[in-house]
């Protein structure tokens, strides 16, 4: 687009990236044989790279892709990897105008096949340093909570000593609720957000992706968020949305993501425009990047800009709401504007 070399230097800041779904299949294929990983050998998709990423082109819902996400994470075995993993991330994310990065990662589904939590933080750790470091680049971790497995075990992973531990030394600064949305309705994840209330954890949650926009209320309403991820379908009620823009609650938006999951039909059936009108806080994030395609944040704002036409100062306001409802410090955020 026109705007790409401005697109590019906006001080950009990601608040919706799930670090296991910035794995690229060059990557999943070179763990996975250094680990020793057996990958499905009933799934042609697995053959190759090329097969992988056809595969990568024809998700048919959330569930459909959630199902590669979750055998892809399974070739990150040592902190290496998972520092691979995260500096690979933060080098391309700075590369394209990234001055700061909050990213999910999903620690149960690490924990379920034998990996430690502290191999998470010990690979995430090497990357956070080395990107304030060589990049100028600020990130933060958020724990992400997956909402197909019972509450009980998003309870008993939450009190874990070395995850409690991981609060208090501020290495995680808050948590979410990820994972397959339809039949998982907010309020049963009630008591794991009262839990990070009472630490002050900062907290988010997806709502309203597949979901309906009753799920967004729910969200607001029993769990204390102080920001939604995705929020797509909140355009479905006026009045939920007018009382959003009232609080200035941020929503994380992920347009491509919605596209290649058909959680919309085009990119010009994502809201944009009516969350703008509406004084809707919203920023522009790439959730799955290496399983759409590739397309990064730079990628996202690109193509809103193709469909949406937006303004200069449409654009500044975005990454102004991006750059407030960070969670970094009041210093570092005075840095960026
Ligand atoms: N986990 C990784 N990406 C996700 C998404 N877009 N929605 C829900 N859970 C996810
Ligand atoms: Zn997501």
């Amino acid at each position: 687009t026109l705007l790409h070399p401005f697109l590019e230097s906006l001080p950009k800041c990601e608040h919706h990236l799930h670090i296991e779904g910035s794995l690229e299949p060059s990557l999943l294929f070179e763990l996975a044989a250094k680990n020793n990983i057996v990958l499905p050998q009933d799934d042609e998709a697995f053959e190759s790279q090329d097969a992988l990423q056809a595969r990568y082109k024809r998700f048919t819902s959330l569930d459909d892709f959630l199902h590669y996400y979750y055998i892809g994470m399974s070739v990150l075995i040592t902190p290496e990897d998972f520092a691979q993993l995260a500096m690979e991330y933060f080098q391309k994310a700075a590369k394209t105008g990234v001055y700061h990065a909050e990213i999910f990662f999903d620690p149960q589904a690490h924990l379920e096949r034998g990996v430690s939590y502290s191999t998470l933080m010990e690979g995430f750790t090497t990357a956070r340093y080395r990107a304030q470091h060589e990049l100028g680049m600020t990130t933060l971790l958020v724990s992400c909570f997956l909402r197909h497995l019972p509450p009980t075990n998003s309870i008993s992973v939450f009190n874990q000593p070395d995850v409690l531990k991981s609060y208090r030394a501020g290495q995680v600064v808050g948590i979410g609720l990820d994972s397959s949305e339809k039949d998982f309705p907010p309020h049963l994840f009630k008591d794991l957000y009262a839990m990070a209330t009472t630490l002050k954890l900062r907290r988010t949650a997806h709502a309203g992706e597949e979901g309906p926009v009753e799920y967004i209320r729910d969200a607001l309403e029993s769990l204390g968020i102080d920001r939604i991820d995705h929020g797509l379908h909140l355009a479905d009620d006026e009045e939920l949305m007018a009382l959003v823009a009232k609080r200035g609650t941020l929503l994380t938006l992920c347009p491509l993501s919605n596209v290649v999951l058909k959680c919309v039909e085009t990119l010009s059936d994502v809201p944009i425009r009516k969350f703008l009108d509406a004084g809707v806080k919203f920023s522009i994030n790439s959730d799955d990047p290496a399983y759409f395609g590739g397309n990064y944040i730079l990628d996202n704002y690109c193509a809103v800009q193709e469909t949406f036409d937006l303004s200069i100062d449409e654009w500044k306001t975005i990454c102004r709401s991006g750059i407030e409802g960070s969670w970094c410090t009041t210093s570092r955020k005075a840095e960026m504007i």
